[in-house]
């Protein structure tokens, strides 16, 4: 098992590795990095203060809520109850949220908050940044993963939450999990109808299926509806059309995409068509080289791919776990 010097070191190394422009293949790159990587330590703390939530957004006038058949969300340790979104807004348990380990806006400092802060920053670059640093699509972030478990929903909401105490930035956080739809449970978001039932029935329009919360910057898109050809849905031309209009429509948000694992399912595939970047999130000590190296290449449509190593125990020497030890970035691969 490494140390945290050993890990100090691998970060040290794979930054000269990265400044000398390896030229070889991402997935071979990548997988050296994960190759010192060690498992977690086992205790997983949320030693934060409860803070009340934020003044609640002014509610939208639409109600659509009737207009859609609903989906009963499953249980989970991290989950809230999901309560009813009135006129498309929902408040959000914020100090639930926070107790269970998330990073929520006007909380006290910590040091998962200054990690994201790390995260976030080039991702915010390649979105909204001086031309020369911006990409195509790059405000169109997708989450994912080659495995389940590896804190995708984890990394997509603290992302989000992040985002979200920017004051003049906008996030919209998208349930693409639609066979879980996790996200929306861990909020408490009430997922009766969102992203599939856009996809299904046309005459619904994108607001009438999002819901604005407590935090004035963040609206979330539930996963919606389950429908058996869920995969054949997100794969359709609906959807990319879809994508393209949400891009065009909000481009001075940012839309972060939680997606299922890429090894159990054909949507991050398909998906990497359609975003600017994607956040791979690689569980410390647990992903091997090969397992990498085969869900790169289904997601090698998009050219930004962006790693967080997750669950690693932490640089700060604390031997705490919950920490992201490691955040790097990959352009113009291909
Ligand atoms: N860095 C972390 N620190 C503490 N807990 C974490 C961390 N990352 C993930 N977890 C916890 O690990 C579990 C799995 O995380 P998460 O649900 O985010 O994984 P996932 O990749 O989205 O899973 P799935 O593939 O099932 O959607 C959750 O209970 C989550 O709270
Ligand atoms: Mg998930």
């Amino acid at each position: 098992m490494a140390n945290d010097d050993d890990r100090l070191n691998l970060v040290q190394r794979l930054a000269e590795k990265q400044a000398r422009k390896d030229d070889r293949p991402l997935s071979e790159r990548a997988a050296d990095k994960l190759a010192d990587a060690s498992p977690p330590a086992p205790t997983p703390s949320a030693q934060n203060a409860v803070v009340p939530p934020a003044t609640p957004a002014a509610s939208p006038s639409v109600d659509t809520a009737s207009k859609y058949s609903s989906a009963k969300t499953p249980k989970s340790t991290d989950s809230a109850k999901g309560g009813a979104a009135k006129n498309n807004y929902f408040d959000i348990d914020l100090p639930r949220l926070q107790l269970a380990g998330y990073i929520t806006p006007n909380a006290q400092e910590t040091r998962l908050g200054e990690e994201y802060r790390t995260i976030k920053r080039p991702l915010l670059l390649k979105a909204f940044g001086a031309e020369k640093s911006r990409i195509p699509n790059g405000n169109v972030v997708l989450v994912t993963s080659a495995r389940p478990g590896e804190g995708k929903t984890f990394t997509a909401l603290n992302l989000a939450m992040s985002i979200a105490t920017e004051r003049d930035l906008h996030v919209l956080l998208i349930d693409a999990d639609v066979y879980k739809h996790e996200l929306c449970s861990r909020l408490g978001v009430p997922n009766d109808h969102g992203l599939v039932d856009l996809l299904i029935d046309e005459s619904i329009d994108v607001p009438d299926v999002m819901i604005r919360t407590n935090i004035a910057n963040l609206t979330v898109l539930p996963a919606g509806t389950r429908h058996p050809s869920s995969p054949e849905l997100l794969a359709s031309q609906r959807m990319a059309a879809f994508m393209q209009d949400l891009g065009a429509r909000y481009p001075d948000r940012i839309i972060i995409i939680d997606a299922p694992p890429i090894l159990a399912s054909s949507e991050p595939g398909v998906l990497a068509l359609l975003v600017g970047q994607i956040i791979m999130v690689v569980e410390s000590g647990k992903t091997d080289r090969n397992t990498l190296e085969q869900s790169l290449a289904l997601i090698s449509n998009c050219p930004n791919i962006n790693f967080v190593l997750n669950k690693s125990a932490n640089t700060f020497g604390s031997g705490q776990y919950s920490a992201y030890t490691y955040y790097d970035e990959y352009r113009n691969f291909s």
